[in-house]
């Protein structure tokens, strides 16, 4: 089951390849598209999962998929609708700003699915294409949700609040490039590499933590298990790297 929400550098990674043995508590502080979890759900995990993320339009989108998937489905068939019959992009991104200050926490969510469906590496994109929208997903993830209960915090907090030697990490934070800061919000360029790098090596819990592949990081990674994992975005190669404590 992939993540009905497409978010500019999701993961689909299989957990058990990299530690993950039956812990009882799974946790992404940095979740965006939460598509490892979701993954992790299907493959029959059934212990809880804690799912965060700093945005609250992302978070917004999931409490609402959570509480009602067909009055979000609603919404996004309603706004895409609009969407297909405006003749200028400006058009479309005035409608999508308007939706987000929606007062209905439903049409906001809508506005959220429709912004990630049209957002490349280069903006936003809006193609002749229809909106994608697959019903039996959206109950989908309003049934795997049932066991996830989602914050909205910084990772701080939630790393905090969760270590234990019981609980499993995916910790996938903004990378250490500029560009980054295109595609999430509030400002990444600022995010703080080495207190994560800090908090990381002192965690209990077992963890998988993924990455650019650069200098720094490797830096603040020596000593620790680094794969090299060969990946494609909008058609252009790249390398992450994914580290583990072993
Ligand atoms: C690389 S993306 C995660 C993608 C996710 N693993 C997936 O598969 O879709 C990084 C995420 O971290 C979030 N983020 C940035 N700073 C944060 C912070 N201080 N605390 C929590 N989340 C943060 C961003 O909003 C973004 O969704």
């Amino acid at each position: 089951m992939k993540s009905i929400l497409k978010y500019i550098g999701m993961k689909d990674i299989n957990l058990v390849d990299y530690g993950f043995s039956n812990p009882t508590l799974y946790c992404e502080p940095f979740g965006g598209s939460f598509n490892t979890g979701f993954k992790l759900i299907e493959q029959g995990y059934k212990g809880e999962s804690i799912y965060n993320d700093i945005d609250e339009k992302v978070v917004n989108f999931w409490e609402c998929i959570k509480e009602n998937n067909n009055k979000v489905l609603d919404r996004v068939v309603q706004l895409n609708n609009i969407v297909k019959n405006q003749f200028t992009d400006s058009e479309r991104e005035m409608t999508l700003a308007n939706w987000y200050q929606s007062l209905d926490k439903y049409k906001r969510a809508a506005a959220e699915f429709t912004y990630r469906q049209y957002l490349t590496m280069d903006g936003l994109k809006w193609s002749v294409r229809d909106t994608i929208i697959d019903e039996i997903d959206f109950y989908l993830s309003q049934e795997a949700l049932k066991s996830v209960e989602i914050c909205n915090k910084d990772y701080k907090e939630i790393i905090g609040r969760y270590d234990s030697k019981d609980t499993f990490f995916l910790i996938d934070p903004p990378y250490d490039i500029d560009r980054v800061s295109r595609y999430y919000r509030g400002d990444c360029r600022k995010f703080k590499h080495e207190e994560l790098a800090n908090i990381v090596k002192t965690l209990e819990g077992n963890w998988l933590l993924t990455y650019n592949d650069n200098e720094r990081i490797r830096e603040l990674y020596r000593g620790f298990d680094i794969k090299e994992i060969k990946r494609q975005l909008f058609g252009r190669a790249y390398t992450e790297l994914y580290i583990t404590r072993e």
